[in-house]
């Protein structure tokens, strides 16, 4: 369910300033904002082998830090690639975060092949994420690499 078009979104989150973390904080209002199903919405910024939650929105995750290893956010972050679960609680590697939570999409943010970092979201409907949330967040993320990449100079 959307409740912003998805351009409309990539606009908003494109035309927020500030500092790194500012800009993240922006981009996962817009992304809790625009889509009525995204539950969830957090950053992990990878930091040696561990992942570390940056800006998010919705209930406070006990995983604030995942190692490379561990999780879906792990998983995500080791092969570079975008992983959608329909059904969280059918998969081994899911660490749970709210027992509402049915389905999660996480999105690497990459500087050419280095992952920066990821985008997180946790949805309360089962199968809630299809190609076109995998487009709308992969196009996100290469909205914030470049000003992650740049704070890491
Ligand atoms: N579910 C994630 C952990 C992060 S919480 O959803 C915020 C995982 O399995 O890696």
């Amino acid at each position: 369910m959307m409740r912003l078009e998805h351009a409309d979104i990539l606009d908003r989150i494109a035309s927020g300033g500030g500092d790194a973390t500012a800009f993240m904080d922006h981009a996962v209002q817009a992304l809790k904002d625009g889509v009525a199903d995204y539950t969830w919405v957090g950053i992990y910024l990878l930091e040696g082998n561990e992942l570390v939650l940056g800006p998010f929105r919705g209930k406070p995750s006990p995983h604030t830090r995942i190692p490379l290893g561990r999780g879906i956010c792990g998983a995500a972050a080791t092969s570079g690639s975008t992983i959608i679960v329909d059904d969280v609680n059918a998969d081994p590697r899911y660490l749970a975060c709210s027992i509402e939570t049915k389905s999660e999409i996480v999105v690497p943010i990459k500087d050419g092949d280095r992952v920066l970092g990821e985008i997180d979201i946790d949805s309360d409907r089962p199968a809630a994420f299809t190609d076109r949330d995998r487009e709308l967040l992969e196009r996100a993320a290469a909205l914030i690499a470049p000003v992650l990449r740049r704070e890491r100079l």
